[in-house]
């Protein structure tokens, strides 16, 4: 008898060849658009302790949280984000590095949250953080290399929102817990819970005006308007916006407009806030978010001034593919085929001779006969068979067939490899190239 089926773990996934070359294709653009910006590599671990999180992630994250303890009965957590384990390296190890730090990293990261489409247990993060910089220059280039990097894989329907919390927080004089249930009643539209939370900290009169200033969005000529709603509270975030919209032009990012009801789920965030959106997602469409917050001094480090975001690998693939974005897809250039016992040592020579020129080749390890091998060849997507025979390797040739049209040619061994690349499609920025 056989055992029973295990299932896979709820919100979590198989990633097959096609969709981790559509992942890894987005991860290539992030990281040559990091890099391009001058932002370098770190990864702090995939589990943290407890307290990195815990009553500083906010009221939404730390319910999701996936904690547990291991076996010495170490509080442990399977990181949310990363922005917290890069904080904790930098006031652990890199106090002392030249100013500003700018850093990516990648990789997987864990909430328990319903699953839905776009929505996963597991999922991947592309973050970048500049820590130590001027305010303005700092969130501008954070900005600017979200923007730049959702570019760079090809996305172009989104839009990217821009708020400011710190007005918001100057604004609802209460204590900072207090403040943060309030915004994350705001951030998920809960105005039963707002209600409640306002009631409970006696701002009931604020109310209104809340509810108002979340609706404003445009360009910056909305700057003013939310500013008045608040009654002049707060004027110094919006001049903030106004001169980050300012140098964001100079980096030609133009593509954006100002929403107050950006809001932002982690409760860390203290000035800037922003989020990028994709018009083809539904439900789950942020692709995207970030802005500046206070972190450093909560892990026992002296405040820096810290900006960065995150993007969701998983919600640009999702984007990229509702938008027809072209990425290089994990097919065989060649499958080689040998007809024949004679000829198979030869066969794996040829085969090995060409994996040294950058192309994806294969070769039957099987021993199947040449219309079984065809199959397999189509079922792969390789674009030529390679048919290795007696009789046109006695000319220095093997037959070559293009398994897309079926033509069959013969072509001798030493032009195979050059032969084989010649119309291989390039892909550049979503486009594909012959
Ligand atoms: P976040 O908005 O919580 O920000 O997450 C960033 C992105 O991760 C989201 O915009 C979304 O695309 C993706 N994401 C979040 N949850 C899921 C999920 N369950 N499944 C799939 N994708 C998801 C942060 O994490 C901050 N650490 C960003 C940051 C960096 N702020 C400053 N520095």
């Amino acid at each position: 008898m056989r055992a029973p089926m295990v299932e896979r773990a709820r919100g979590t996934r198989d990633l097959d060849p096609a969709y981790l070359a559509r992942h890894g294709h987005m991860e290539a653009a992030f990281r040559r658009t990091a890099a391009a910006f001058g932002f370098r590599e770190v990864l702090p671990p995939t589990f943290e302790p407890l307290e990195l999180f815990h009553r500083k992630a906010g009221p939404g994250i730390e319910q999701e949280m996936y904690v547990f303890k291991d076996r010495a009965g170490r509080d442990l957590v399977l990181r949310p984000e990363l922005t917290a384990g890069v904080l904790r390296y930098y006031v652990n190890e890199l106090t002392s590095a030249p100013k500003p730090i700018k850093v990516y990293s990648f990789g997987p990261t864990f909430r328990y949250e319903e699953p839905q489409r776009g929505r996963y247990r597991e999922f991947w993060q592309y973050s970048c953080e500049v820590l130590g910089g001027s305010p303005v220059d700092a969130d501008a280039e954070a900005i600017a290399l979200a923007v730049k990097s959702i570019q760079a894989t090809g996305v172009r329907q989104v839009t990217t929102r821009i708020g400011h919390i710190g007005m918001l927080r100057a604004w609802l004089k209460v204590d900072r817990e207090r403040q943060n249930r309030i915004l994350h009643a705001l951030d998920k539209r809960n105005f039963e819970m707002l209600h409640a939370e306002l009631d409970a900290a006696g701002l009931l009169d604020l109310e209104g005006t809340l509810r108002d200033l979340i609706g404003i969005q445009g360009g910056s000529e909305v700057l003013a308007r939310a500013s008045d709603v608040l009654g002049g509270v707060g004027g110094e975030g919006f001049d903030h916006l106004r001169r980050i919209a300012e140098r964001l032009a100079a980096y030609g990012v133009r593509d954006f407009v100002f929403d107050m009801g950006v809001i932002r789920g982690l409760s860390y965030y203290t000035g800037m806030v922003f989020q990028i959106h994709s018009q083809n997602l539904g439900a789950e469409d942020q692709v995207g978010g970030g802005g500046s917050y206070a972190l450093a001094e909560l892990f026992g480090g002296d405040p820096i001034f810290s900006t960065g975001f995150a993007i969701g690998v998983d919600r640009i693939v999702l984007a990229a593919e509702a938008e027809g974005v072209a990425v290089p897809p994990p097919n065989l250039d060649a499958y080689v085929i040998p007809i024949g016992d004679a000829v198979r040592q030869k066969a794996f020579e040829i085969t090995g001779n060409l994996r040294t020129t950058g192309l994806r080749i294969d070769v039957d390890l099987v021993g199947r006969g040449p219309s079984k091998n065809l199959d397999y060849a189509n079922a792969m997507k390789a674009r030529w068979a390679v048919l290795v025979g007696e009789k046109e390797l006695a000319n220095g040739n093997v037959a070559l067939r293009n398994m897309e049209t079926g033509e069959q040619r013969e072509v001798p061994v030493a032009e195979l490899a050059s032969v084989l690349g010649m119309d291989k499609p390039h892909f550049q920025n979503g486009v594909e190239f012959h």
